[in-house]
C-alpha cells in the first residue's frame, strides 16, 4: 500500500484509545474484554480499515477486530471509526505472527484476509499469510463453525493457499471471477475496490473448519 509517513502517527492512533491496541502483555486481556464473550470476526492486515468500518456498521451486533503493522493505516483507519462513532471495533498494532498470543481463550468466528501481501518469490513464501504456518495460528483460536476468507487479486497466491487452506481447513467455496459470480453480500475493500476499477478479477476461497 503506497503511504506517507505521518509524523506522530502512532501517537493520534494511541490518543483513540477505544479503537486502539498495541502488542503487549495486556492485549489477550483487553481482547478478551472487548469481546465480552461473545464471538470475533478478525481482518489481518486491515490497512487503513474501510472494510472493518464498513462491516461494523453493517453488523452492529458483531465485535471486529483489525490487525495491521503500519501506524499511517492504523492512524487512518482509528480516524474511520471513531468519525463512524463505531463501538465494536478494535484495531491492534502488530504483526500476525503474534495472533495465537492475543486470541488466546478468545473465540474467533471469521477470519478475513483481504488482498494479503502476495510475496511472489519462491523464497519468501514462508511470508505469506496464507502459509501453513499462519494457518495453524489462526486456526488455534477459531471455535468449531468458523470461516476463513480469502480475497485476492493474485492467481500465484490464490493458487498456493487453496492449496496451503486444504491442509486445515475445508474449502467450500472458490471462484475465480467474483464479480461475475456476484455475492450481493459481498463487501468492496479498499484495495478491491482499486482492482475492480482497473478490471482485474478477484478470487475468493471461503473455508470451514473441517468435522
Ligand atoms: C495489500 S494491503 C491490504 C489492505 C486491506 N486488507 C485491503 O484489502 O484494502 C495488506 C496489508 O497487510 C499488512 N500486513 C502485512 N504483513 C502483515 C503482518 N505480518 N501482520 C499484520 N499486518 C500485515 C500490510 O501492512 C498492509 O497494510
Amino acid at each position: 500500500m503506497r503511504r506517507r509517513r505521518v509524523a506522530g502517527a502512532l501517537d493520534i492512533f494511541l490518543s483513540h484509545e477505544n479503537y486502539a491496541l498495541l502488542d503487549d502483555e495486556q492485549t489477550n486481556q483487553k481482547i478478551r474484554r472487548f469481546a465480552d464473550a461473545a464471538p470475533l470476526h478478525v481482518e489481518v492486515g486491515s490497512g487503513r480499515g474501510g472494510y472493518l468500518c464498513q462491516m461494523a456498521k453493517r453488523h452492529p451486533d458483531r465485535k471486529f477486530v483489525g490487525i495491521e503493522l503500519k501506524e499511517e493505516l492504523l492512524m487512518a483507519a482509528v480516524r474511520k471509526a471513531a468519525e463512524a462513532e463505531l463501538d465494536n471495533l478494535v484495531f491492534i498494532r502488530g504483526y500476525a505472527e503474534n495472533f495465537k498470543t492475543w486470541f488466546e481463550g478468545a473465540a474467533v468466528k471469521t477470519l478475513y484476509l483481504n488482498f494479503v501481501d502476495p510475496w511472489p518469490k519462491r523464497r519468501n513464501a514462508r511470508k505469506r499469510l496464507t502459509h501453513a504456518s499462519y494457518l495453524q495460528l489462526y486456526k488455534s483460536a477459531m471455535v468449531d463453525d468458523a470461516q476463513l476468507i480469502l480475497k485476492t487479486d493474485n492467481r500465484h497466491l490464490y493458487l498456493f493457499s487453496i492449496v496451503e487452506l486444504a491442509k486445515y481447513f475445508k474449502v467450500v467455496d472458490s471462484t475465480h471471477d467474483l464479480y461475475a459470480v456476484g455475492d450481493p453480500q459481498n463487501v468492496a475493500t479498499e484495495y478491491e475496490r482499486r482492482y475492480v476499477a482497473k478490471g482485474k478479477k478477484i478470487y475468493r476461497i471461503i473455508c470451514k473448519i473441517e468435522e
